[in-house]
């Protein structure tokens, strides 16, 4: 079974970003071939600026090996490296109705929020199918957020398979089953939201964010409902179940301060965090190395996309001087 996601650098790793895509991701690498790519093409879509977009490209190939991506098991590569699929996105827009990306949640959020939809930013679902579809891919591992993506993928590799043969294989979308990550604020996490909390910062900016969580003004004495606590549901990400399970009952008798929740949750995430921060300070200091995992990963997935290539020019009569 292949799986494969994508993560586009476009800004600081944080826990939503953790426990949405990559700890699902690194923990499929055992099981299965996992294919993992930057998706840098995406980025363009918001970031525009060369120096930011290098600088973030490199940070993903970094979170990813100091969260444990092993590159031997797992194929990490850069989305430009793989030019059949701005090729294959062509072709799949050529087969797919513009009413299908007229339903796209993702413009359409940006949209309402006040933000010009570029054409870029109108198909990005087109080149997101065409990421998973170029490699066959069974099982894309993603956040509740892409899941319409994936549906539209389906539908895409439907329309080229109907009208030519088939080529595509049907990829299911996996949801971690971990919580939703609330932010700082109690919304989701997200960086368009401003309410994150890092990964990899400074311990201390770290913990400050953590203490400033917001709870709601319950007096001490009071007893609790945990799940509708931010600080909780954070802890219940990072801590082990039979800490959690203490917290759970302490919350419900009452005595419990958030101050001293929080101080826990900072901990934990120091000693969840704390040397993978230092692993990653290891692999920015040989940037080569990190390059040549890139290029490997990008050599192992362009070999699969450009056979999935030639069999889609062939499905459609395009004829090129190399195939
Ligand atoms: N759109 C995804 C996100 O923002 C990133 C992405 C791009 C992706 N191409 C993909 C994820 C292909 C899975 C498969 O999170």
């Amino acid at each position: 079974m292949r799986v494969l996601s994508g993560v586009q650098p476009s800004g600081t790793l944080h826990l939503g970003n953790y426990f949405g895509a990559l700890k699902q991701h690194i923990e499929l690498q055992q099981e299965h071939e996992c294919f993992y790519f930057i998706a840098n093409h995406h980025s363009l879509t918001t970031i525009q600026d060369a120096e930011r977009l290098r600088q973030l490209t490199l940070d993903v190939a970094l979170d990813y090996l100091a969260l444990g991506l092993d590159p031997e098991q797992a194929t990490l590569f850069r989305q430009s490296d793989i030019p059949e699929v701005p090729e294959l996105a062509w072709v799949l827009s050529t087969v797919t109705g513009k009413g299908l990306l007229e339903r796209a949640h993702s413009f359409k959020d940006k949209a309402a929020r006040g933000i010009a939809v570029s054409m870029g930013l109108f198909s990005y679902p087109l080149l997101m199918a065409a990421d998973i579809l170029v490699y066959r891919s069974d099982l894309v591992p993603v956040g509740k957020d892409q899941v319409q993506h994936i549906e539209m993928t389906q539908d895409m590799a439907g329309y080229f398979n109907t009208t030519y043969r088939e080529v595509f294989v049907r990829p299911e979308p996996r949801l971690d089953e971990a919580f939703a990550v609330p932010g700082v604020d109690g919304q989701k996490m997200s960086k368009s939201y401003g309410n994150t909390v890092d990964i990899f910062g400074p311990p201390q900016a770290i913990k400050k964010r953590i203490m400033g969580i917001k709870t709601d003004s319950t007096p001490v004495e009071d007893p609790k409902d945990p799940e509708r606590c931010n600080v909780f549901v954070l802890l219940r990400l990072l801590a082990p179940p039979d800490e959690v399970e203490q917290w759970e009952q302490r919350y419900r008798q009452g005595g419990l301060g958030y101050g001293e929740v929080k101080k826990r949750l900072a901990e934990l995430h120091e000693a969840t965090f704390g040397v993978r921060r230092e692993v990653r300070a290891q692999w920015a200091a040989r940037p080569d190395d990190v390059e040549d995992i890139l290029r490997a990963g990008a050599a192992r997935a362009r070999a699969v996309a450009r056979e999935v290539m030639a069999d889609v020019r062939d499905a459609c009569g395009i004829v090129t001087a190399g195939s």
